[in-house]
């Protein structure tokens, strides 16, 4: 199953755990500059960084996450002059990046000839993944390391997203060099992946920033991705998979999901919406007012909380499409997959 280039065994070490703040920035920089791992808070997830132009360093997430190797990663930079230094920006990708960063929004874009990030990290593409993140502490990060740092969130390959430090120790414990506590991620789900390689602007992966609000930047509706690949056509390596909706079963607990369920059935566990569902154990309710903004930002958290032992199935309520709910129905519909 896993390709990880480094023995499971080798991943072992000390986990350190600091609360954001001058000395864990400080600290997290210099394990990062070392070639070590660092998980910090961003807006929509916590990331497992390492910096993204050393194959070694790199190596140490897929080891650390036991992920796909093939699998891209997201080059995190402070601001866009650092995300043009590695890639080329569209008239597009220019307006996107200055509309929407820093925030939830990753672009897909040609590597420059010159490019720093490690090919391990763009899993030999051509092209690169960049996002500059929004959270003071990821920035801080950035700022402090100076160098662009590769992040995908902080979980094993396969489980459901970190928005919370104790998340990441439960999954990364003794895999990790720090983790960095900046408490709860406040959007929840992961960033809007566009890929703008000349050719459109394609969503890959819906996420923080909403369609809506992307098409209102551009002027006119985005395309949609391929099922198979376009964006990774001239993968010189491997066939990766384009985004992480590519991969059937991601995002997943243990216990079996059902989506738009309109009735409990015994021993189901209930996440709910806007007060849909009646009964259930455990059971939350992701925004009892039906703000899609409030249940983004609960999501994952939500989901590994019904996720215990002994539950038949977590039975989801139905989440309207539009704006956020669009992605959150994205990572359901991938907890939801078969295994
Ligand atoms: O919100 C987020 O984006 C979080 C936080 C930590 O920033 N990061 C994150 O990274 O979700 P990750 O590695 O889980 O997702 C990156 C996805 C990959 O699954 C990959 O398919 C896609 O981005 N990707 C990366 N480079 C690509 C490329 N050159 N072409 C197409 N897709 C690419
Ligand atoms: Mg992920």
């Amino acid at each position: 199953m896993s390709h990880s280039p480094r023995s499971p065994i080798e991943t072992l070490r000390k986990t350190l755990r600091l609360d954001a703040g001058p000395e864990a920035i400080a600290q997290a920089a210099r394990l990062l500059r070392a070639g070590g791992l660092v998980a910090f808070p961003t807006e929509t997830v916590y990331g497992l960084g390492a910096i993204a132009t050393s194959d070694e360093a790199v190596a140490g997430i897929y080891a650390a996450k036991e992920r796909p190797s093939f699998n891209p990663l997201i080059a995190h930079v402070p601001d866009l002059a650092s995300a043009q230094a590695q890639g080329v920006f569209n008239a597009d990708a220019l307006a996107l990046a200055r509309a929407f960063w820093p925030g939830p929004l990753t672009l897909v874009v040609p590597a420059r000839p010159d490019c720093a990030v490690s090919l391990l990290a763009r899993a030999g593409l051509d092209s690169l993944a960049l996002r500059v993140p929004a959270h003071r502490v990821a920035q801080a990060i950035l700022m402090a390391t100076g160098l662009p740092v590769a992040a995908p969130s902080a979980n094993r390959s396969g489980r459901v997203s970190p928005t919370q430090a104790e998340h990441v120790a439960r999954d990364l414990e003794r895999r990790v060099d720090l983790i960095v506590d900046g408490g709860s991620c406040t959007v929840g789900v992961e960033s809007t992946i566009l890929a703008c390689l000349g050719d459109g602007v394609r969503i890959l992966r819906p996420g923080g920033v909403t369609r809506g609000q992307i098409e209102a930047v551009l002027g006119r509706p985005v395309d949609e991705a391929e099922a198979q690949g376009h964006a990774l056509a001239s993968a010189p390596l491997a066939p990766a998979p384009l985004a992480p909706g590519m991969l059937a079963s991601h995002y997943a607990p243990r216990a079996p999901v059902r989506l738009n369920a309109r009735h409990v059935a015994p021993g189901e566990a209930v996440l709910d919406f806007a007060g849909q569902l009646a009964g259930g154990s455990p059971r939350l309710d992701l925004s009892a007012s039906g703000d899609l903004r409030e249940a983004a930002a609960r999501l994952f958290a939500a989901l590994r909380q019904l996720d215990v032992p002994g539950v038949a199935a977590i039975a989801v309520a139905p989440i309207p499409a539009q704006g956020l709910g669009e992605a959150i129905n994205d990572r359901l519909a991938r907890a939801a997959a078969p295994r």
